[in-house]
């Protein structure tokens, strides 16, 4: 794994005047990639991602995020408290200015002290219409129930699971014989449409962090 040395300058042109977007996340990256190209074709303008963080060091999205030559940070919490390790994050968020925090498949629940730190301006990504279906395995819970649509939530973070204020929902039908694969499939097409909407939108009300 490389870990692209934290240098501000390097990712910024034009560092006065652009939203400077976080990223944690655990896993694939996905929905970071499609923020990126928002980014990157004018769906979310003047904004850069200024760190991509990890709680899991081999995690694909930080791989991604190097390899789109972007500050890549893991952090495993192995051998820390829940505190040193979010300190060691927080220590990040506040050397690069952020201005937003983006929970995109980040697996772990963030502490009161760190959600008052950058009170409404972290956001978060799930997999089923709040306020139904927060926590894990949404999609197969939303099957079992026997439910005949789900969707994507964008939401802000507050100290609940999954229950801050709801900033954009997208919906999918779902069919006779879809399984958790299918499902999480089509919700998926629909996540990497509204979390770059949600975005732009929150960053168009948001008061610059500096
Ligand atoms: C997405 O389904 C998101 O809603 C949930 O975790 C998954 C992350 O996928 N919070 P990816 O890593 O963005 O591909």
């Amino acid at each position: 794994m490389n870990t692209v040395t934290p240098n501000p300058k390097s990712q910024i042109q034009n560092p006065k005047s652009r939203r400077r977007l976080a990223v944690l996340l655990s896993g694939r990256g996905s929905n970071f990639e499609a923020i990126c190209d928002a980014i990157a074709d004018g769906r979310i303008p003047d904004a850069a991602i200024v760190a991509v963080i990890s709680d899991v060091a081999d995690a694909p999205g930080l791989n991604r995020a190097v390899e789109r030559g972007l500050n890549a940070f893991p952090i495993p919490r192995e051998g820390l408290s829940r505190s040193e390790h979010e300190e060691k994050i927080l220590r990040i968020l506040d050397a690069f200015e952020t201005d937003l925090v983006l929970l995109a498949g980040y697996m772990r629940l963030l502490s009161p002290r760190f959600i008052e730190r950058y009170r409404g301006r972290i956001l978060n990504i799930h997999p089923a219409l709040l306020p139904k279906f927060p926590g894990l395995d949404v999609q197969r819970r939303a099957l079992q129930a026997g439910e005949l649509e789900s969707g994507c939530t964008v939401h802000f973070v507050d100290e609940g699971t999954d229950t801050g204020p709801v900033i954009l929902q997208r919906r999918v039908p779902i069919l006779p014989g879809d399984t958790v694969e299918t499902l999480s499939a089509r919700i998926l097409q629909e996540e990497h449409r509204a979390y770059p909407e949600a975005v732009a939108r929150v960053l168009e009300g948001l008061p610059l962090a500096r």
